[in-house]
C-alpha cells in the first residue's frame, strides 16, 4: 500500500469508529464498524448480545419513551453458565444500544428470568412519586441447593433501579417468595391490576400456573393455580405471562395465559402455548383443554409481552433458540438470538379463540423496495436470481386452498415452505438448510402444522437474517420460527404452485441496525 492511500484508510478507520459499550464490562470500547457484528451468521436486525450466552427475554418494560430488554446472559462463555441479567434499550424495538449488566448473581443464587415493572404509585416505596423506581422480579437459583439435592433452591427476589434500568439495588428483604419444595419455582411475570389495586404475579411450578397478589411488590400472597389438567404437559412449564387483550374488532375482552414448555413442542424440543379464558383478580379460568401453539418453528421460546404499554398494544419477544441445541449451534462470538418483536392480537375463528403474532410495523423503517412484479401466474415454476437473500422480507397475497411451494436455495442447500391442502398441514423443511450436523433434532424432520385453507386470499410472509427465517401467514395466525446456517447465503427463490395467482408480491431489501 502507498503511503498516501495507508494515510487516508488510517483517517478513515478512525472516523468510522463507532463507540458501543461492551456490556461484560460496561466500558466503551471501540469496534471498527467494518468488523462489527459481522461474524458468520450474526443477525444484522434482531437483537443478539454483543458477545457470549444469551437466553431468554426478561423485564420487557416500556418506561420514558424506552423498551428495556433485559435478557439471561453468562458473560464468560458461549453455552449456559451462572445467570445474569444482560440489558439493552430501544426507541423502536429495532434498533438496540446494549447496556452494562443490570443483575449479578449473590449470595442466594443465579439470576433466572422474571420481569419487570414500573411502580408509579410508589407502592414498593423503593423511590418517589415524583421518581417512581422500576422494579425488577426474579427467579434465584441456588446453585448448592440444587447440588445438595435439595428441592427448595428456586426462590423469587426483587431489585429497584431509579436511573431508568442503569443501576440495580437488591432488596435487602430478599427472598420475597421463598420455595416450600418444589423443584421448578421460577420465571415471575408480575402485572399491575388496576381493577383491584394491586401487583398480580405469575409463576411456574413445574406442571401449573400459581397466581400471586401483593400491594407493595414485596410481601406475597397465593391466590391460585391452573393448569394440571390442562393444556400439553410433555414437558416443564416456564415463563408465564397473563395479560388481557380486546377480541379483534370487538369490545370483548380475553385473558391470555402463555406458557413455555421444554421438552413437548409439537415439532420438538421447546416450544410455546396458550390459554384463552378469564380472570377476576383471582382465578384465571380456561374451557379449553388442548395446547395452541404460538408458533410451530423450532426456535421460538420463552417468549413474553412488554409491560407498560397500551392497553392495544401487546408487544411479545421470544428467544430465537431451542434448549434442544441452543448450546451447539456453530456461532463462535456469541449465541443466539431474539425473535422480532412482534404484535399480539386475538381474533375468533369457526367460533373459537386464537392469537396472530405478527412483525412491528416500525421494522419497515429498515426496509427499500427491490423492483419486482406485482402479480406473479403461477402457470410454471416462478424464479427469481439475487446476490444474496439473507437480508430480506418477501410476501405475497394467495388463496392457499391449491398446493403450494416456496424454496430459497443455492448449490450447497435450500429451505422450503409448503402448503400442503392433501393433508390439511404448512411444512417447513431445514433439513438440507445448510449446516445441520450439529445435533440430531436440528434439520432431521419437515416441521407440520395444521392448516384448513379459508378460501380467502392471506398473506405469506417470509422474513431471512442470515441465520434465521420468521413465516408469517394470515397476519400471524400460522407461524414457523427457525434458526438456519447456510454454507453460502441463498440466492434463488422459486414457487410453484398449480396456475394460482399471487397478488400483492413485494420483496424487500431489509438493512442492518448495527452498521447502518
Ligand atoms: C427458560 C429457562 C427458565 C429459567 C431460565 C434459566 O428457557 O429455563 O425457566 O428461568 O431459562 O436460564
Amino acid at each position: 500500500m502507498n503511503r498516501l492511500i495507508f494515510a487516508v484508510s488510517i483517517v478513515l478507520m478512525i472516523s468510522c469508529k463507532d463507540k458501543h459499550v461492551d456490556s461484560s464490562s460496561g466500558a466503551e470500547e471501540p469496534h471498527s464498524v467494518s468488523t462489527y457484528y459481522q461474524e458468520p451468521f450474526r443477525p444484522q436486525f434482531h437483537f443478539s448480545p454483543p458477545n457470549k450466552w444469551m437466553n431468554d427475554p426478561n423485564g420487557l418494560v416500556f418506561h420514558h419513551g424506552i423498551y428495556h430488554l433485559f435478557y439471561q446472559y453468562y458473560p464468560e462463555d458461549i453455552v449456559w453458565g451462572p445467570m445474569h441479567w444482560g440489558h439493552a434499550v430501544s426507541q423502536d424495538l429495532i434498533h438496540w444500544e446494549h447496556k452494562p449488566i443490570a443483575l449479578y448473581p449473590d449470595e442466594h443464587g443465579l439470576i433466572f428470568s422474571g420481569s419487570a415493572v414500573v411502580d408509579l404509585q410508589n407502592t414498593s416505596g423503593f423511590g418517589t412519586i415524583e421518581n417512581p423506581p422500576l422494579v425488577a422480579i426474579f427467579t434465584y437459583h441456588n446453585m448448592d441447593g440444587e447440588k445438595q439435592g435439595r428441592n427448595d433452591f428456586q426462590t423469587q427476589g426483587i431489585a429497584f433501579s431509579l436511573d431508568d434500568g442503569d443501576t440495580w439495588t437488591k432488596y435487602g428483604g430478599n427472598p420475597v417468595i421463598q420455595n416450600k419444595g418444589l423443584k421448578d419455582f421460577r420465571d415471575p411475570k408480575v402485572f399491575w391490576y388496576a381493577a383491584q389495586s394491586k401487583w398480580i404475579l405469575t409463576l411456574v411450578a413445574g406442571d401449573h400456573a400459581k397466581f400471586f397478589e401483593s400491594t407493595n411488590l414485596k410481601d406475597w400472597k397465593l391466590m391460585s393455580e391452573f393448569g394440571k389438567n390442562q393444556g400439553a404437559h410433555g414437558g416443564v412449564w416456564e415463563c408465564p405471562d397473563l395479560f388481557p387483550l380486546f377480541v379483534e374488532g370487538t369490545d370483548e375482552t380475553k385473558w391470555v395465559l402463555l406458557i413455555s414448555m421444554n421438552p413437548g413442542a409439537p415439532n420438538g424440543g421447546s416450544g410455546t402455548q396458550y390459554f384463552i379464558g378469564d380472570f377476576n383478580g383471582i382465578t384465571f379460568t380456561s374451557e379449553q383443554d388442548q395446547a395452541k401453539w404460538l408458533d410451530y418453528g423450532m426456535d421460538d421460546y420463552a417468549g413474553v409481552t412488554y409491560n407498560n404499554l397500551p392497553l392495544k398494544n401487546r408487544t411479545f419477544i421470544g428467544w430465537m433458540s431451542n434448549w434442544n441445541y441452543a448450546r451447539n449451534t456453530p456461532t463462535e462470538a456469541w449465541r443466539s438470538s431474539m425473535t422480532l418483536p412482534r404484535n399480539l392480537s386475538l381474533i375468533t375463528q369457526n367460533g373459537d379463540y386464537f392469537l396472530r403474532n405478527y412483525p412491528v410495523k416500525t421494522l419497515e423503517g429498515l426496509t427499500s423496495k427491490i423492483e419486482i412484479a406485482s402479480e406473479i401466474v403461477l402457470r410454471e415454476t416462478f424464479t427469481l436470481q439475487r446476490d444474496d437473500f439473507m437480508q430480506t422480507d418477501f410476501s405475497f397475497n394467495a388463496d392457499l386452498s391449491k398446493p403450494l411451494k416456496v424454496v430459497y436455495g443455492n448449490t450447497s442447500g435450500h429451505i422450503s415452505l409448503e402448503v400442503r391442502p392433501d393433508t390439511g398441514t404448512l411444512v417447513f423443511d431445514r433439513s438440507q438448510s445448510g449446516i445441520v450436523d450439529f445435533e440430531e433434532s436440528f434439520g432431521k424432520h419437515p416441521q407440520n402444522q395444521p392448516y384448513i385453507p379459508s378460501g380467502e386470499e392471506v398473506e405469506v410472509r417470509i422474513i431471512l437474517d442470515r441465520s434465521s427465517v420468521e413465516i408469517f401467514i394470515d397476519g400471524g395466525r400460522y407461524v414457523f420460527t427457525n434458526q438456519v446456517f447456510p454454507i453460502q447465503p441463498y440466492t434463488t427463490l422459486s414457487i410453484t404452485g398449480t396456475g394460482q395467482t399471487l397478488a400483492h408480491v413485494q420483496l424487500n431489501a431489509i438493512k442492518s441496525i448495527w452498521n447502518e
